[in-house]
Order: structure tokens, then C-alpha cells, then sequence
């Protein structure tokens, strides 16, 4: 009897393994593509959450800098007998389990723990899209770029059960959360209209600005990125690629992706967001996670970027007034698989109660109406004390310094 209930405890807890079923639906390294899947049952058997893995994306100056970016992928995964693989299915554990929005038990999650929870695993080093028919040989090594195939893959070998769901979440973080921008209205048509398919992208919106030093090197070398994988196939948002068929680049960038987007979305982003700021805009004092050690230049830059941030999601807003929002004045990047997911650290308004949980279960049940729960943090960092990671004292410093610099200029 013991085993037994052990066996079911088991069995609803944790994420199984599955290959997908396309046989050009393979990795960097050849290796077929997969996924996780926790099935669903009481209350949650019609409901589905999708979420496409993130792990930022091949990059380079040059070709052949990309191709040996797609390389090193495979290669420190091996040699580092990593735990995240980024380019392969190998060695992938047949089982496991994750955090926040897909803990499995009623405690931690009592709001999806029963639901039907896929997690897209991300090999394809190009953001989840992408298709070349041949693989590009470099040291040796194969490298097969095949993100098109592998996510059509998935929805084919799920299409019978998600067409009888009652609803669909299309979820996923960083590069995930690109790819849930750019999958979603793909998804949306799939799916018989008496789905109710929503987007909740985590951290995929980063802005299309150059870093602090002037340079643009991730749209460069996006720009390369398309010139390898999206000759053979489109960007997924065939609307997005028709309007900018000469910038294309822009369909990856949230914010002009959104003018095609109809689903509804809640949006989870922070303000500043810690990979933006650090890898691509150069602001390398956020490096703790804090702005206390910055510069006035490099707190100017992180400041304008939050109010480029409230422009973009506010304009989206006025579109769209069903749009939810999650965005926290707070240095983070991806929220919905961690603790942070139900933190009380973790609020807009800072100490309002409303936890990202919170926050999106209102929403998708329009508490108390569509409109509302849209939670943009009204104040600047270090102003959200929860989450902000200040050290007051350096920062009243600053500020204190600042204030006065521009009453004197006044
Ligand atoms: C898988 O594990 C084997 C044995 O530990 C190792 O030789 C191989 O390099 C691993 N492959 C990948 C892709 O990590
Ligand atoms: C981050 O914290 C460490 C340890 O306190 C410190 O040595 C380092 O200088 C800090 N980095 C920045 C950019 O402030
Ligand atoms: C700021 O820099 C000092 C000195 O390097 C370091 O001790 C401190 O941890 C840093 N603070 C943050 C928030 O990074």
C-alpha cells in the first residue's frame, strides 16, 4: 500500500521525458528534440501551460563566429558535464522537476499545480525558430539548425489533446520568452477558437537600444543569425515579416512584434532588466544585481531605460486594453519558474500583496475586470524596497547629490 501511493505521488509530481516524433526535429548536435511533460488531472486536466525554455542565443561578429558559437554550446556542455543542455537531447535525466509555476504541489502553486505543464527544452541555439536543411559542418562536428521543425514538432504531437483543452498558456522566459512572443498567434490559429489561448512571456521583451558605449552588437548579430537560419523559413509571425520585409530583425524585438499580436498578453518583465543591462547595454556595475556602485552616466542610462520600458508597455496597454503586467522596478531576469514566482519580496506595487502569483491568477480570471491588473511599478529604482537590493546609504548619497545638482541648474 505504501508503494503504491508513492507510486502516485510520483507520478503526478514529476515532468517526464519526451522525444518529439519529426525526424528533422534534431538539435545542434543531431540528437532528436524533446520536451517535459507533467500531465494534468482533476480540475486542471483541460488546462495547459507551454513554456519554452530560454538560454540566451548563438552569437557572433561574423559567420563564422556564429557557427563557432554553436559549437562552443555543444562543446562547454560536454567538456563542463553541464547540467543545462543547450545544443543537445543527450544525457537529457528522463525525469524532473521544476520550481514556482510548475511545482507540482498545491502548496507552492495552488493555482496550476494540477494542470497539464509542457516545458519546451530549448537546442536549437536560434531563439526556437529558424530551419536549414543542411547541417554546417565546423571542427569536425555536424551543427544542425532546426528550431522551425522542432517547435512544429511539438505542437503536431500535442495537437490532438491541446485541441480539446479548455485553455492554453503560451509561456516561456528570456529566449523562451521571445519564442512565446513569437509562437503565440502561430499557436492561436492552431487551436479550434473555443481554446482560450493566452501569452504570459517572462523577461523576453529587451529593448531595441545601443548599449552605453553607442555600440548595437545583438541586432548585428541577429541580423546574422537570420542570414543562417531564415532563408529556408520565415520568422513565425508571418504579419510581423511582411510589414518589415526589408528590417525583419525587428520581428524578434518585442516591441515591434506587438502590432501583431492579438492574443492577450500578460507581460512579466522588469524594468531593468538584469541581462539586458549587464550583456547587452553595458552597465557593468549591475553587476549585484544593485545600481548602488554606478555611475551618474550609468544610472542615467538605467533610469532612461525604465521609462522606455513604461512607454513600450503603456503604449501596448492603450492597444490592447486586456493587457496584464508583472514589471518590477527591481534588477531580475525570468521569474516564473523560481521562488520569486509567489516571493513576497516580489510585488507591484512594492508591499500591495500582489505577488507575481497573484497578479496573473487575477488576471486570467479578469479579477475584478480586464482592464485592471496591469502592474507596472510607478516608482524608480531603489523606490520598490522589497526587491530593489539597495544599499540606501550609497544611494541617498547619490540622490541626495543629484537633487541638489538639478535645484542648482534650476
Ligand atoms: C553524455 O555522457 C557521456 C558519458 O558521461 C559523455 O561521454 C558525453 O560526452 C555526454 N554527451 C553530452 C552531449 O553531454
Ligand atoms: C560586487 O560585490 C563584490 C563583493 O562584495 C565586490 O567585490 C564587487 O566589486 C561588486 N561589484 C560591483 C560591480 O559593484
Ligand atoms: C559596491 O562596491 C563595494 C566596493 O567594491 C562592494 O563592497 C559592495 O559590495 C558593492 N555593492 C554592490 C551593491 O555591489
Amino acid at each position: 500500500m505504501k508503494l503504491f501511493c508513492f507510486y502516485i505521488i510520483a507520478c503526478i509530481c514529476a515532468f517526464e521525458l519526451h522525444y518529439t516524433s519529426d525526424p528533422k526535429a534534431l538539435c545542434l548536435d543531431g540528437s532528436p528534440a524533446s520536451f517535459y511533460k507533467a500531465e494534468g488531472y482533476g480540475t486542471g486536466v483541460k488546462s495547459y501551460i507551454l513554456h519554452f525554455q530560454g538560454g540566451a542565443r548563438i552569437e557572433g561578429a561574423t559567420y563564422d563566429d556564429m557557427i563557432k558559437s554553436a559549437y562552443l554550446r555543444l562543446y562547454i556542455e560536454i567538456i563542463q558535464r553541464s547540467k543545462t543542455k543547450l545544443g543537445s537531447s543527450k544525457n537529457l535525466s528522463k525525469t524532473t522537476v521544476f520550481e514556482g509555476m510548475y511545482a507540482r504541489t498545491e502548496k507552492q502553486n495552488p493555482y496550476y499545480y494540477n494542470w497539464n505543464l509542457i516545458f519546451f527544452n530549448y537546442c536549437d541555439g536560434s531563439l526556437h525558430q529558424g530551419y536549414k536543411t543542411e547541417p554546417v559542418e565546423f571542427l569536425g562536428t555536424k551543427l544542425y539548425f532546426r528550431g522551425d521543425a522542432i517547435v512544429k514538432s511539438f505542437l503536431s504531437d500535442l495537437l490532438p489533446e491541446l485541441s480539446k483543452a479548455a485553455t492554453v498558456i503560451v509561456a516561456g522566459c528570456s529566449a523562451g520568452g521571445n519564442a512565446a512572443y513569437f509562437w503565440v498567434e502561430h499557436i492561436r490559429a492552431l487551436l479550434p477558437s473555443d481554446v482560450d489561448v493566452y501569452g504570459v512571456p517572462d523577461s523576453g521583451m529587451a529593448l531595441n537600444l545601443p548599449a552605453i558605449d553607442g555600440t548595437d552588437y545583438p541586432t548585428e548579430s541577429l541580423n546574422l543569425l537570420i542570414d543562417l537560419v531564415n532563408i529556408e523559413v520565415t520568422h513565425p509571425n508571418k504579419q510581423c515579416v511582411q510589414k518589415y520585409k526589408n528590417e525583419v530583425w525587428k520581428c524578434y524585438y518585442a516591441q515591434y512584434i506587438f502590432e501583431f499580436i492579438q492574443t492577450p498578453l500578460f507581460i512579466i518583465q522588469s524594468m531593468y532588466d538584469y541581462y539586458s543591462l549587464t550583456a547587452r547595454f553595458k552597465i557593468n556595475c549591475a553587476k549585484n544585481y544593485s545600481l548602488s556602485n554606478c555611475s551618474q552616466e550609468e544610472l542615467d542610462f538605467a533610469q532612461d531605460l525604465y521609462k522606455q520600458n513604461y512607454e513600450v508597455l503603456s503604449q501596448r496597454k492603450r492597444d490592447h486594453p486586456e493587457t496584464g503586467a508583472f514589471a518590477p522596478s527591481c534588477l531580475e531576469h525570468c521569474f516564473l519558474l523560481k521562488d520569486y514566482y509567489d516571493s513576497s519580496d516580489w510585488q507591484v506595487p512594492g508591499e500591495s500583496g500582489n505577488t507575481i502569483q497573484v497578479a496573473i491568477n487575477n488576471w486570467l480570471n479578469s479579477k475584478p475586470n480586464p482592464e485592471n491588473n496591469f502592474y507596472v511599478d510607478n516608482v524608480e529604482w531603489p523606490n520598490n524596497k522589497k526587491c530593489s537590493n539597495a544599499e540606501s546609504n550609497s544611494y541617498s548619497h547619490l540622490y541626495a547629490i543629484s537633487i541638489l545638482l538639478i535645484s542648482q541648474i534650476i
